[in-house]
């Protein structure tokens, strides 16, 4: 039995900043931001805005594309790191704000690869046969936790909500939906980006702070593990799949650098035409990334009935992984 993507929703804060506008506030430029990561622009929530509202907004959007009520889904998983409380978690929360109740609603922590990792909870609730209908949203506000100083870091991350409807409908009947998810993580390589959970500062609040406030990250040993990960943990997620790279249709990965994007590209010989790249619109919105994308793919018809999607993801952990969609 597998689980249908039957709706997809996304949402993104209102302030926009381009390259343009972080070249007044460090030492950088619109010149090396593009040719190093691809980034054009990037949307941030400001203190009067919430990634709950984010979370939201994308839920309704997913729950209309799919046809579905609020009121028909069994479970919430929401993959995350920014939530506001250490309890409860933002999918309970964002599960009062939906009206529900009496449902199950929990958080999942994997950092950019957490809407593979809440892909991997869905499909083993739905095998299982306890739930067939559930909300999966990746959200985070990575922007909240850079040091808007270090021109290293704080040009890389934006916020945004990404949410999909899954579903069993028709997946008995046929071999659509998702096919397989692997998920893997190397504690050993924490180090290599992390960031303390009481380092949190929107862009528009004042202060100043030293360089090992906010997001930490080693990015060119990250850059070889994340090209070497994301490629290796597809071929594994497409052999369970009994698939090859040939097969796929459309790689939706994580968009955090199109470089890196590239890279995983021609070392599983994929054309770019492959791949589905938005990184330029938003950079890297962590656990959002993956299902903006994919929502925005949906939305502009790449995605048709039976493509074979590859949805991979690498982040903070280290953790990484891969999810195969027949769609
Ligand atoms: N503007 C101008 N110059 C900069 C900037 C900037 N914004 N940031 C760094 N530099 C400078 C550095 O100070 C350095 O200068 P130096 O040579 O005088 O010391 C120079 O540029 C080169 O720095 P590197 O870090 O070696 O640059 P690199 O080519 O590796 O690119 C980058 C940096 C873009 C961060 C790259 O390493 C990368 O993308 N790594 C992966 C990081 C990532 O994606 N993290 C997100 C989370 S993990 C994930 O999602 C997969």
């Amino acid at each position: 039995m597998g689980a249908r993507i039957i709706g997809t929703g996304s949402s993104v804060p209102k302030t926009c900043l381009t390259n343009a506008d972080l070249e007044k506030r460090v030492d950088t430029s619109h010149d090396w931001i593009v040719s190093r990561t691809g980034i054009h622009q990037r949307h941030v929530v400001t203190q009067d805005e919430d990634i709950l509202d984010l979370m939201h907004e994308a839920s309704l959007r997913a729950l209309d594309a799919s046809g579905l009520r609020a009121e028909q889904l069994q479970a919430i998983v929401v993959a995350t790191v920014s939530g506001n409380y250490a309890f409860p978690s933002t999918a309970c929360l964002l599960q009062a704000r939906l009206g529900l109740d009496n449902i199950p609603a929990f958080d999942v922590n994997a950092a950019c690869a957490g809407f593979v990792y809440g892909m991997s909870v869905a499909h083993s609730y739905i095998k299982s046969g306890d739930y067939d209908r559930l909300l999966l949203v990746g959200a985070d506000t990575l922007s909240t936790m850079v040091n808007w100083e270090d021109r290293s870091t704080c040009v890389l991350f934006g916020d945004g909500a990404g949410a999909v409807v899954l579903d069993t409908q028709n997946a008995r009947s046929d071999d659509r939906g998702l096919l397989s998810t692997v998920v893997e993580s190397s504690g050993a390589l924490w180090q290599l980006l992390h960031v303390r959970s009481d380092h949190r500062q929107t862009v528009d609040q004042e202060g100043s702070h030293p360089k090992e406030w906010g997001i930490q990250m080693k990015g060119p040993e990250l850059f070889k593990v994340a090209v070497r990960a994301l490629s290796e943990v597809t071929r594994k997620a497409l052999d369970k799949a009994g698939l090859s790279p040939a097969d796929v249709s459309l790689m939706v990965p994580h968009q955090a650098n199109l470089r890196i994007i590239r890279a995983v590209a021609e070392r599983l010989h994929m054309a770019m035409d492959q791949v589905y790249c938005n990184v330029q619109d938003y950079g890297n919105t962590s656990a959002a990334s993956i299902p903006i994308a994919l929502d925005e793919a949906v939305r502009a018809g790449r995605v048709r009935p039976n493509d074979i999607l590859a949805l991979c993801g690498c982040g903070g952990g280290l953790t990484w992984g891969t999810s195969i969609v027949r769609w």
